[in-house]
């Protein structure tokens, strides 16, 4: 007897084999058990005949509560009619643990139960599926930043300033007299090993202490970076292409299943490729005004504002130029037109908003000095970064993209909640 994984069950039609899991679900015919296995890889059906098993056993099998540990031992079939296509026609049923009173049955949970059961609620086949988007989604960013010459430089996640604005860090108590703070971006540190590798991604968790409670907000979030020396602006956005193509083209080739479970829309997703529309902030403007929303020119965009805009246009659309005044303290001003800066956001379609955050870096020394005082940054923090600037300066830049706001949009979900294994939000710590 071969042990075998549900996902590889059908390259061992007519052969027995053993599989390790949890029973998902139940029900009998009497003469006959019909009992739904997961092991994490699928879901496979067992059928359990009264006279293919001992007595002891088929009685067992009719008492096993969903969630019970089991490892089932049986003949493989094909059958187009069972889901996956393949069914076990059980010959021995082991029970390893016990299940009492799974609270999660297949009746209807509202979020906030799930949620605080959601140890528990990641064992579920939409669950699993999401989980294995995201695993794919990091995958196809890891390979497509390897397979391009981009160098994997880690950032540090304890951090002594801020880089996104001083509004949204979290302190920590690091040792006796010194607060460091988690990181919100490993950026400052990225553009640092540009500098000695030329392109670099790093790719980690980053917290947020925004007290924003959204569908596309978490305190905890991870995120992938990535920086070039000697880029400008247009080189920033066509790797912002490319990584996106390449990431929905990998999911739609390896995770259609899972994504024809979420009921996800494909056609929607294949059309993702380049050239992605490009539009300036002020072009969004307009788009906004005309549409009548009470959005203020020279405001940086909201949530609807995003949302309103990406419905427009059926891939990724690239928003440059915003104010200035309205971003980051490192954002390299636009030369011909000072107050707009050289930054973009790249917004999913469909309505799901901004994903992609980067730009061009300002470069010069003296005007970097001023923006760190202008955004009442303490200097002494930033003389390291400011180093850069002094030793052999070069034109950079790069992006992040968060990779919970990716995998809600790729699934086609409502809230980036369940696109990790444990959010970390506003109001939610546990489990
Ligand atoms: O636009 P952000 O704030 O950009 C930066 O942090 C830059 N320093 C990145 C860089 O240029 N290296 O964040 C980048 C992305 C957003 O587009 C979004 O996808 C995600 O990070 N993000 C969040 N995801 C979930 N919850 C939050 N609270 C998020 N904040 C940002
Ligand atoms: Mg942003």
């Amino acid at each position: 007897m071969k042990d075998v994984t549900i996902d590889r069950i059908g390259e061992h039609v007519g052969e027995t084999v053993t599989i390790h899991g949890w029973l998902h679900n139940r029900r009998s015919s009497g003469k006959i058990h019909f009992l739904v296995v997961r092991d994490g890889t699928g879901f496979l059906q067992v059928v359990m005949g009264r006279n293919d098993v001992p007595e002891e056993t088929f009685k067992a099998a009719d008492h096993l509560s969903q969630e019970t540990s089991i490892i089932v031992t049986g003949a493989v079939r094909a059958d187009h009619r069972a889901r996956g296509g393949y069914e076990l026609t059980a010959s021995a049923l082991e029970v390893v643990g016990p299940a009492q009173d799974y609270p999660i049955t297949p009746k209807e949970h509202g979020v906030d139960y799930l949620m605080d059961r959601r140890h528990l609620w990641i064992r579920s086949e939409r669950q699993t599926a999401i989980l294995k988007v995201r695993h794919e989604v990091i995958d196809a960013v890891r390979d497509y930043f390897n397979s391009n010459g981009f160098i994997l430089a880690d950032t540090p996640i304890f951090t002594p300033a801020a880089c996104e604005g001083t509004t949204t860090l979290f302190p920590v108590q690091y040792f006796d007299d010194t607060t460091a703070f988690l990181t919100q971006s490993g950026q400052l540190y990225n553009e640092a090993n540009a500098m000695a590798l030329g392109k670099v991604y790093c790719f980690g968790p980053t917290f947020r202490a925004e007290k924003s409670k959204t569908r596309r907000h978490l305190t905890e979030f991870w995120m992938v970076e990535t920086e070039m020396a000697y880029a400008d602006l247009d080189d920033v956005i066509a790797l912002a292409e490319g990584l996106l193509t390449a990431i929905v083209a990998r999911v739609l080739d390896k995770r259609k299943n899972e994504l024809t479970l979420l009921e996800r829309d494909t056609t929607k997703l294949e059309s993702v490729k380049p050239p992605f529309p490009r539009i300036t902030y002020d072009e969004a403007a307009r788009i906004l005004i005309d549409k009548g929303l009470p959005f203020q020119h020279g405001t940086d965009l909201g949530g609807t504002d995003e949302t309103v805009l990406s419905q427009r246009f059926d891939r990724p659309v690239a928003v440059t130029h915003y104010p200035a005044a309205v971003k980051a303290f490192y954002m390299k001003p636009d030369p011909e037109r000072p107050d707009r800066a050289l930054c973009v956001d790249v917004l999913a379609p469909e309505g799901y908003g901004e994903i992609i955050g980067g730009g061009q870096r300002l470069d010069d020394y003296d005007l970097l000095v001023q923006r760190i005082k202008e955004h009442n940054l303490p200097m002494e923090a930033f003389e390291w970064y400011l180093d850069l600037r002094r030793f052999g300066t070069v034109p950079h830049g790069g992006f992040g993209m968060g990779v919970e706001r990716c995998v809600t949009w790729i699934c086609g979900l409502e809230h980036v909640r369940e696109t990790i294994p444990y959010p970390r939000m506003l109001y939610r710590l546990y489990p």
